[in-house]
């Protein structure tokens, strides 16, 4: 089975002036005064649909940042971007921070990209993928699972014996291996989640977004035993900036019965995704 790995396209739309409340207000000055908006870009999302078809994976996982502060404009154009992809391939997607930027803004994502719920499962193939949705608005950024969230995980991951691919938007280490920081922009639950995973032979690999330079680390594993893959592919809306050492990327995921058999990252070269060159991060973010 082949899962293609999609995060934080950050598709954004200007809002207009009414819709600048509270938080929208501060993303709209960071995205449109500050210049950040100049950091994803049309050419790469756009090339990122067509690479992702040209894959023809069985499945495309998106773990979040679909827009850039949730309005219904910026909605409305990322569900009319990634329907070539859903309308040919199996979806399954979680939203990021980004995507419940707001109150008013809660609901936008399950309306326009499906169904959520803290902790689901999904059968795919041999595998179980555990969709775990930590996102709630939050002026400082931080996502949380909360302990009953943490139980429910605690009894999905008993439950059964495929191997499991756990995906959430937040890091559970950060690119040193350390635990994700700041706490201003991280899951605060962070480590109880983990716990959850690395007891559980079950789990084979947890992948995330949220950082936009991708890395891949390895989380050991209680008592010893093979350590859990945990993986970020970066942005997928990276504007090219090779000065800057910035650019887009996506995954691929090949599983075996019960085993990660390889992975392939893609990368944005300007005009189209090419497969990264030595192989998988080894360009470092
Ligand atoms: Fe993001
Ligand atoms: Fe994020």
């Amino acid at each position: 089975m082949r899962i293609a790995h999609i995060t934080d396209i950050h598709v954004e739309r200007r809002p207009e002036l009414g819709q600048l409340g509270n938080k929208r207000l501060a993303g709209a000055l960071n995205l449109y005064v500050l210049g950040r908006h100049n950091h994803f870009t049309a050419a790469a999302q756009g090339a990122l649909v067509e690479a992702v078809m040209a894959a023809k994976p069985d499945l495309v996982l998106c773990t979040g940042d679909l827009t850039a502060t949730a309005t219904e404009a910026e909605f409305v154009a990322a569900a009319a971007l990634m329907e070539p992809i859903r309308t040919r391939f199996d979806w399954l997607a979680i939203p990021g921070n980004h995507d419940v930027y707001t109150g008013e803004s809660v609901g936008r994502f399950a309306q326009h990209f499906g169904a959520l719920a803290p902790v689901r499962v999904e059968r795919r193939g041999t595998w179980d993928v555990v969709l775990v949705d930590v996102c709630h608005p939050d002026w400082l950024s931080r996502g949380w699972l909360g302990s009953g969230g943490v139980s429910a995980l605690e009894t999905v991951l008993s439950t059964g014996e495929a191997p499991v691919l756990l995906a959430l938007h937040y890091p559970l280490r950060g690119r040193d291996g350390a635990r994700h920081g700041p706490a201003t922009r991280a899951c605060i639950d962070a480590e109880a989640i983990e716990a959850a995973c690395v007891k559980n032979p079950r789990v084979k690999m947890v992948v995330h977004g949220h950082e936009h330079h991708g890395y891949r680390v390895e989380i050991p594993r209680e008592g010893g035993g093979a350590p859990i893959a945990s993986i970020d592919p970066g942005a997928g809306g990276y504007a090219f900036l090779p000065e800057k050492k910035r650019t887009a990327h996506f995954c691929v995921y090949t599983l075996g019965e019960a085993e990660l058999e390889g992975v392939e990252r893609f990368a944005f070269d300007g005009e189209r995704f090419v497969s990264e060159a030595g192989g998988a991060f080894a360009s470092g973010g």
